[in-house]
């Protein structure tokens, strides 16, 4: 059995107990992180757990723990994890197990904080080849898709929604404006500019997103944080979806129409490949 974090201790996943009272199992309130490690090398680290505080602060729930402290946590599941390769880390936070169910925050209640490992499959060779297919569907979510929190019934509808139709990625459309795939962010290129919906309340500011505006920057590729319109898929050269776990994959069909000429762009090959130097690759 694979090792798991639990409230201060190291033990075993099957041995962790969650209370029926806990926040997370009652009301979703709680927050997670998915943090990759390439061969016992985390990526990204103190970003997700900036994030993380971030939106534990917006929440108001007081764990007391330091961003050393996340990342000793990460460092020390990625050590003991026991999985040879590439690995995820997920931790989760919620508000605690408090003695009644009550909507409003309870009083003197001790933050629930759990971390697992688990091995991480890397996105198949074919989807760099040629690219995966992706639907449109509206966004039902929230009005804070900003924090990772653990209410994700929007998301879960919207993937197999995806699944169901046989196709890898859900693109949610917001009053006429893409937001995100069903746990991915998206990137539009046209004429060589690569833009990405606005960093607002719409979108989770993936951490893969922050890389690839860095990496992008960095080369002096045009690179655009604005609105895109959900039309503009059907004119672009290229599209992407990008996270933690699919990393950056080219999308090559819509709804049933090809994007750009159906096959992986040059601007997602020049991304990728830096984005893969920047893995440790
Ligand atoms: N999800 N948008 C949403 C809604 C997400 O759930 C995710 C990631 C992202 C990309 O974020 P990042 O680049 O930091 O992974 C964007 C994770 C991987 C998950 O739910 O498993």
């Amino acid at each position: 059995m694979t090792i798991s974090y639990w409230n201060g201790r190291y033990l075993p996943l099957d041995q962790v107990q969650v209370s029926p009272l806990d926040r997370g199992f009652l009301f979703a309130d709680g927050l997670y992180e998915v943090t990759a490690a390439y061969n016992g090398r985390l990526f990204e680290a103190e970003a997700h757990v900036a994030r993380l505080q971030r939106g534990l602060a917006a929440l108001r729930i007081e764990t007391g723990m330091s961003d050393g402290d996340w990342l000793a946590i990460l460092e020390r599941l990625t050590a003991e994890s026991g999985v040879d390769g590439d690995l995820t880390v997920y931790l989760q936070v919620t508000r605690g197990a408090a003695a009644a169910r009550a909507h409003g925050f309870p009083a003197g209640v001790t933050p629930t904080i759990f971390g697992m490992v688990s091995p991480l499959k890397r996105p198949p060779d074919s989807w760099r080849a040629q690219g995966v297919a992706a639907l449109t569907m509206p966004d039902i979510r929230w009005g804070r898709c900003d924090l990772k929190t653990i209410a994700l019934l929007g998301s879960v509808l919207a993937q197999q929604a995806a699944t169901d139709a046989g196709v890898t990625d859900a693109i949610q459309i917001r009053d006429g404006f893409v937001t995100e795939g069903a746990a991915t962010n998206v990137f539009v290129v046209k004429d060589g500019v690569i833009a990405t919906p606005v960093a607002d309340h719409r979108i989770l500011v993936g951490i893969t997103r922050q890389v690839i505006q860095r990496l992008a920057t960095t080369a002096g590729l045009p690179f655009v944080e604005r609105d895109v319109r959900a039309i503009e898929l059907a004119t672009a050269d290229e599209v992407w979806i990008a996270s933690t776990t699919k990393e950056i994959t080219p999308v090559t069909t819509i709804d049933g129409r090809l994007v750009g000429t159906g096959k992986p762009g040059p601007v997602w090959s020049r991304v990728a490949a830096l984005f893969a130097e920047s893995q440790g690759r």
